[in-house]
């Protein structure tokens, strides 16, 4: 109870010292809100998105979750982007993932955690599709930092395939789309992958994305949905096989509507 105490001790301080330094500075932001950036980003603890990147209140609007992803199937996330692209029209949409974490090392390892293996899922593919290069890092440490990179770029890219991004681009409209990994130890931020704002850039982001790809099933026109991965690589290769055949048949049945 007395850490719970303490949060609304800060709150209180915290209120009084910006009010002391701008009488109105919470009276200016009441009436409305108009960030200039979407943050979506890890709901890890160590990665505050006002504090790691110099923001004040109503500059980010943002979204987290566990390991910074973009699920077109996450009503949550979609409404955030949404209502960010189409009411807020932000200029940016940005990415961070961090080093170090957990959700993203989750999916490299074979524990179950439960309901979160679910949604670690698409991360299972991300490891799986860049095999090759990531088994040519000899660094765990390495390796997982390389898989944290590699998770912003297909969240980057997830974006990219949203109507939401389409339609703003097709419109000739912002966001540009950025990816940043935040490094918990020197608490820098890299950018990884900046001002993605076309078709084009999606399409260079996407060959880069797939030119690793050697072991795992290549995405298939675009995507194939994630399946629920329940227990660790083999499994999720053995669904994936499975698709891959049902594909190579139907293509070989030769129906013709391709
Ligand atoms: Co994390």
């Amino acid at each position: 109870m007395e850490n719970f105490r303490r949060i609304i001790q800060n709150n209180r301080a915290w209120a009084a010292a910006m009010v002391e330094h701008d009488p109105d500075y919470f009276e200016k932001r009441a009436s409305k809100q108009e960030p200039h950036f979407l943050y979506i980003g890890c709901a890890d603890s160590r990665v505050p998105s006002n504090q790691v990147t110099g923001t004040e209140p109503g500059e980010l609007f943002v979204h987290r979750n566990i390991a910074n992803q973009v699920q077109p199937s996450d009503l949550n996330a979609m409404c955030v982007l949404q209502y960010a692209v189409e009411v807020l029209d932000v200029k940016h949409v940005i990415v961070t993932g961090h080093y170090g974490c957990g959700g993203v090392k989750a999916a490299m390892g074979t524990e179950s955690y439960g309901l979160v293996d679910h949604w670690l899922g698409p991360i299972r593919n991300v490891v799986r599709w860049n095999r090759s290069e990531l088994e040519a890092i000899a660094d765990p440490e390495a390796r997982f930092d390389r898989v944290v990179e590699l998770n912003v770029l297909e969240q980057i890219y997830h974006l990219t395939e949203t109507p939401i991004i389409q339609h703003a681009w097709a419109k000739g409209r912002r966001p540009l789309l950025h990816g940043l990994v935040y490094d918990i130890h020197t608490g820098l931020l890299r950018e990884i992958a900046t001002g993605i704002d076309s078709q084009e850039a999606a399409d260079a982001l996407a060959a880069r994305r797939e030119s690793g790809v050697p072991a795992g099933p290549p995405p298939i026109a675009g995507r194939i949905a994630a399946p629920p991965v329940l227990a660790g690589d083999e499994l999720a290769d053995a669904i994936a096989m499975r698709v891959l055949r049902q594909l190579e048949g139907a293509a070989a049945g030769g129906n013709g509507k391709r």
